[in-house]
């Protein structure tokens, strides 16, 4: 391993009925609040209505901003920040997904200065501040209701970004997997996969003895893989949305990756493709996983691919190579993904080979190398 230092000041406020907590959270923070939430679901599902009766417990002047996008809109976080600067809001509610929570950790930080936030994103300039938020999660998928990061697209430059800084972990996350019975079949399957793919980035690793983590990230994997076809054909289990909840959460809180960096070139490349193609990033990345990891197999690394293998797929091994033991693994995860219904190929999204090489220009925008497991590069 190498050193490492681990901070997460998140509450997680986790279970039926925790909503309840939500009025004595918030008021720590004030009564100016900004609610923040997607296209329409949480007003479907009855979360609106009873989110706004416990604000208005504690008396909250209610700001709204609906219609975050699925992949955020810099356009919609620059919103977000008006009302909070004309209004003196002082504490945000993200009630949503990934989406809704992302946009809000920009906007958090749009409010607190003058410099545009597409440049604190883009890393140009530094996050300095951040007003106070929190989140109710109501799909589980990106881990963003228990981790600092923001991923943000702007659609004018067809460019999306992963940024985040000390200043963007919630103070608090209400998880109630009710709140999630409501998120739809493909959507379900959107996050798992997204769940089981934060959990591949971090295994990729070149760090040596992390026998801990490795067994924390086989048995999430696992997890998810054993819960993933009950729950699609019981979508309103509690137990399974439970499972599946808290494994979100851990896969991406930065618990799973102490003492090492997993690749994320993976990510790197789907946000590209959802930012050119506005594709589901769960969908985009069970296209590219697999054929990720049957690119950067070779000789030296082989022994990873193989461990995942066996750990997770019961391949047998006997009588094998490394790489053939590693390539079986590999058709397993994208087979289970089929099985469940994810994509396997950009066909699947209607997207030919057109756009490929504005796709490839857009992953190597930020950066000319990614990986860290093996590194990518953009003039390679
Ligand atoms: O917009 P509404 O109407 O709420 O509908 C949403 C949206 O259409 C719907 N939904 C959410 N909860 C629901 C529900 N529908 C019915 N019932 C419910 N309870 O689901 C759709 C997708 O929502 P979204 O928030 O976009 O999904 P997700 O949580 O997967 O977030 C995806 C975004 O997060 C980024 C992705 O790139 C993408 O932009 N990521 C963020 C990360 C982070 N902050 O750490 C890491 C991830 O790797 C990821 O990149
Ligand atoms: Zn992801």
């Amino acid at each position: 391993m190498e050193n490492f230092t681990y901070y997460n000041p998140v509450k997680l406020i986790f279970g039926k009925g925790q909503l309840e907590k939500l009025p004595e959270e918030v008021a720590r923070y004030g009564k100016k609040v900004l609610l923040v939430y997607g296209g329409g679901s949480i007003k479907r599902n009855g979360v609106y209505d009873n989110v706004l009766s416990k604000l208005n417990d504690i008396g909250a002047e209610v700001h709204e901003l609906p219609g975050v996008e699925p992949n955020p809109r810099v356009s919609t976080v620059r919103k977000g920040i008006d009302i909070c600067k004309r209004e003196g809001v002082d504490f945000l509610l993200a009630v949503g997904g990934g989406s809704t929570i992302d946009a809000t950790k920009a906007i958090a930080t749009g409010a607190t200065t003058d410099v545009d936030i597409w440049d604190i994103v883009t890393k140009k300039e530094q996050a300095t501040d951040a007003l106070p938020f929190g989140t109710v999660l109501t799909i589980s998928a990106t881990g963003s209701e228990m981790n600092r990061g923001s991923v943000i697209t702007n659609w004018e430059t067809k460019e999306k970004h992963g940024w985040g800084s000390p200043y963007t972990h919630p103070k608090f996350s209400i998880l109630d997997p009710v709140h999630t019975f409501s998120v739809p079949r493909e959507q379900t399957v959107y996050g798992m996969v997204d769940i089981m793919s934060h959990v591949l980035e971090h295994y990729f690793h070149q760090t040596k003895n992390t026998p801990v983590q490795d067994r924390f990230c086989e048995s999430i994997l696992r997890t998810v893989m054993e819960t993933a076809p009950k729950l699609l054909d019981d979508l309103e289990n509690y137990e399974y949305r439970e499972t599946i909840m808290l494994s979100g959460t851990l896969a991406l809180n930065d618990m799973l990756n102490m003492g090492y960096r997993g690749d994320w070139a993976t990510h790197n490349l789907e946000h590209a493709v959802s930012a050119v193609h506005d594709i589901p990033h769960g969908g985009g990345l069970a296209i590219i996983f697999p054929n990720w990891m049957n690119y950067v197999l070779d000789e030296q690394n082989a022994g990873r691919f193989k461990q995942l293998a066996e750990r997770l797929f019961d391949v047998d091994t006997a009588g094998k190579s490394d790489d053939e033991a590693a390539r079986d693994g590999i058709e397993k995860l994208r087979d289970f993904w089929i099985s469940i219904g994810a994509p396997a190929t950009l066909g699947d999204y209607d997207i030919d080979d057109s756009t490929i090489e504005e796709m490839a220009d857009k992953t190597v925008i930020a950066r000319p190398e990614y990986g860290n497991f093996k590194k990518l590069s953009g003039f390679g």
